[in-house]
């Protein structure tokens, strides 16, 4: 009896450090959730927004977007002051930098190309690259993270981009950020041999560089079961000896 509870209780105990060590692989593909509000100041004498190109208004009236002063081909350079809270003056968190245009002929949606520039914190120096479709006709609108650097190196994700204050043509905007980053196993070697799916993969002038740069992510992800499955011999080992 005394047998069968260690062995159970050692199962249990096996399953728990394996469920540890998935997770731990998993780290890395976790999804990061930043939130600014960005400003995007076009009135005054140091606005941070400018119009750089004054669209020829193709279209008809359908192509205006009255609510922006906006018109279709209208472009727009912007290095918009990102910040912690609604409050220009909270806490500077980093800058947009980019464009956008009205690329629209049928309402007042915008062609957004940017990068979000980090400046605070353990941030500092990181890069999110934006490109995506901002239709201001709607109340929140998803723009796709297509990379960045630093801390954000092959990020992948999306912008929620949502208008919180407009006063005039200057708007306040809620940018809630959800990142991915590709973490370990996602470098490819460039002077590895292509092979073609038909290949069967072993060609003759098959190099082993591609063999060695694919089988690193396995190796650190397999020493990680071995060393649970060492541990759990180890708990059962100790816990055996104890009811005996
Ligand atoms: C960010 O990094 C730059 C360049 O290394 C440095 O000058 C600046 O003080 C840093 N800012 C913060 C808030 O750490
Ligand atoms: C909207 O922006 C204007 C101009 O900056 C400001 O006076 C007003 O308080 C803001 N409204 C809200 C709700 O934040
Ligand atoms: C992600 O993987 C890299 C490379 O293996 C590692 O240096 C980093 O610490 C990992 N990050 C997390 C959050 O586990």
């Amino acid at each position: 009896m005394a047998a069968a509870a260690a062995a159970s209780s050692a199962l249990i105990l096996l399953l728990l450090l394996l469920a540890v060590a998935a997770a731990d692989d998993a780290s890395n593909g976790t999804t990061t959730h930043l939130s600014f509000f960005m400003h995007d100041i076009q009135s005054g004498s140091d606005p941070t927004a400018v119009k750089v190109i004054k669209g020829p208004g193709a279209g008809g009236s359908t192509a205006t977007a009255p609510a922006l002063g906006m018109t279709f081909g209208d472009t727009t350079v912007m290095d918009n002051p990102v910040t912690e809270t609604a409050s220009p003056t909270s806490a500077a968190l980093g800058q947009m930098q980019g464009l956008y245009m009205l690329s629209s002929q049928t309402g007042a949606a915008l062609m957004v190309c940017a990068n979000l520039v980090l400046t605070s914190g353990d941030h500092n120096g990181s890069t999110v690259a934006v490109l995506g479709r901002d239709d201001t006709g709607q109340d929140v609108r998803e723009l796709p993270v297509v990379g960045g650097t630093g801390k954000y190196r092959m990020a992948t994700g999306y912008v929620l981009w949502q208008t919180a204050n407009m006063s005039g043509a200057d708007a306040t905007v809620k940018l809630d950020v959800y990142l991915t980053t590709g973490g370990d196993g996602a470098t490819i070697d460039a002077n590895a041999p292509v092979s073609s799916p038909g290949d069967g993969g072993s060609g003759s002038g098959s190099a082993g560089g591609s063999k060695s740069s694919s089988g690193a992510a396995p190796t650190s992800r397999s020493g990680g079961w071995a060393w649970s499955c060492a541990v759990a011999l180890l708990v059962a080992a100790v816990v055996g000896l104890g009811s005996s």
